[in-house]
C-alpha cells in the first residue's frame, strides 16, 4: 500500500495550504478532491443545468480528468456553494471517489484533502488529519484574503456562508464531513501556517 496522508475538515480551515506544503515535503501527490466536486457543479452550471440533475451530474463527474482540475476556473465562490450541492448525490460521489481512490494508490503515494478521505476514501491511509478552526477565525481568514487582493468583503456574509457550507457538509447522510476515529485532530484557530505546518509534520513523522 502507497503512503497516504488524508487530511480532512470543514472548509477554510487551511487544509489546502497544509495539504500543499506535506506534498512538498514529503515528494507526495497532491489531490485537492473538493476541485472534483467543483469541477462537476461548474459543468452544471455552465450548461445552466439544475444541481440536482442527477443523470446530467453523473455524466459531468465520469467526464473529470483529474490531471485537468482548473484551479483558477473553480475557485469562484458560488461553484464552491454548487459544490456543496451537487455533493449530497450518492452516485455523484461514487463516480469520484473510485478516481480519487486511484490516484491515492499510484506511486509514490499522495497527499488527499477533502471532506470524507479518512472516512471513506482512504480508511487505512498512512496517517490522517482533522484540520479545523473556528467558522469566526475562518471567516476573518477569508476576509482577510478578499480585502488582500482589492476586494470589498463582508464579513458576516462570509461567516453566514461558512456556517450553511458547515451545516450541509456536516449533515448530508452519504459520506458527512466528521473525523475518522483515528484521525489525528489538529486544530489551527490559533496557529500560524508554519506552526500547522510544523505540528503535522511531527504527527506524521511520528506515526510512520
Ligand atoms: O474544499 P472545497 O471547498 O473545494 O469543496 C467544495 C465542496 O465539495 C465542499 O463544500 C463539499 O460539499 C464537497 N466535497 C465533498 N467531499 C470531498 C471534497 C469536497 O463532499 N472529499
Amino acid at each position: 500500500m502507497s503512503f497516504v496522508v488524508a487530511i480532512d475538515g470543514p472548509a477554510g480551515a487551511g487544509k489546502g495550504t497544509l495539504a500543499r506544503r506535506l506534498a512538498d515535503h514529503y515528494r507526495l501527490n497532491l489531490l485537492d478532491t473538493g476541485l472534483t466536486y467543483r469541477a462537476v457543479a461548474h459543468a452544471l452550471l455552465d450548461f445552466g443545468l439544475p444541481l440536482d440533475n442527477v443523470s446530467a451530474a453523473e455524466t459531468a463527474a465520469r467526464q473529470v480528468d483529474l490531471s485537468a482540475l482548473d484551479r483558477d476556473v473553480l475557485s469562484a465562490h458560488a461553484v464552491g456553494e454548487a459544490a456543496s450541492k451537487v455533493a449530497v448525490l450518492p452516485s455523484v460521489r461514487r463516480i469520484l471517489v473510485e478516481k480519487q481512490r486511484a490516484f491515492a494508490d499510484a506511486p509514490p503515494g499522495a497527499v488527499l484533502d477533502g471532506r470524507d478521505i479518512g472516512t471513506v476514501v482512504c480508511p487505512d491511509a498512512t496517517v490522517k488529519l482533522y484540520v479545523t478552526a473556528s467558522p469566526q477565525v475562518r471567516a476573518r481568514r477569508r476576509f482577510d484574503e478578499i480585502e488582500a487582493i482589492g476586494g470589498t468583503a463582508d464579513y458576516d456574509q462570509i461567516l453566514a456562508d461558512i456556517k450553511r457550507r458547515d451545516e450541509r457538509d456536516m449533515g448530508r447522510s452519504d459520506s458527512p464531513l466528521k473525523p475518522a476515529a483515528d484521525a489525528h485532530l489538529l486544530d489551527t484557530s490559533e496557529m500560524s501556517i508554519e506552526a500547522a505546518f510544523l505540528a503535522a509534520v511531527a504527527i506524521i513523522d511520528d506515526a510512520v
